[in-house]
């Protein structure tokens, strides 16, 4: 079922952005940044306004993981897996994580909590693992056991 409030913010987007030169990514991380993921009913909208095909425009949404076509959880947690952060246990850190949360990267928790993305770098590489909640909470030197409390606050947060 179509949302007449998404289908509204891609049209305002594609409005101020569809004339710009390489258009198509920032109208993507627009829609991203207003609706927390691309309907598939803007896919269409974005195709018309750009002269593309419908084919190109879901080709680039799922080239790139970063896009999401579904809604995210209510809380998007991301675990830096850059090479800082790996040198003092990332890989194991997130293994928890997705334990913990029984889904992968690029999946919800099933109580719809929290969505699991991978980030490379948060810009704190000296106070390594990292993880970061909702853009803007940063979590340093993050363990599996300081993890779990982080994620029993998170699932009582609305
Ligand atoms: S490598 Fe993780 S914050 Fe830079």
């Amino acid at each position: 079922m179509e949302n007449p409030n998404h289908i509204l913010a891609v049209e305002q987007i594609l409005a101020a952005k569809q004339s710009l030169p390489g258009a198509l990514l920032p109208i993507l991380h627009d829609i991203q940044d207003a609706l927390g993921f691309i309907p598939p009913a803007a896919v269409p909208l974005i195709a018309r306004a750009l002269n593309l095909s419908r084919a190109e425009v879901h080709g680039v949404i799922t080239y790139y993981h970063y896009f999401r076509q579904s809604p995210p959880g209510r809380h998007v947690l991301r675990v830096c897996q850059a090479e800082a952060c790996q040198s003092v246990g990332s890989d194991a850190l997130a293994q928890h994580v997705k334990a913990k949360l029984a889904c992968d990267f690029h999946a919800m928790s099933e109580d719809g909590a929290v969505t699991l993305e991978p980030v490379y770098c948060l810009g704190h590489c000296a106070v390594g693992p990292n993880i970061q909640i909702d853009e803007t909470a940063l979590h340093a030197r993050m363990t599996p056991e300081k993890f779990d409390q982080v994620l029993a606050e998170l699932r009582r947060k609305p």
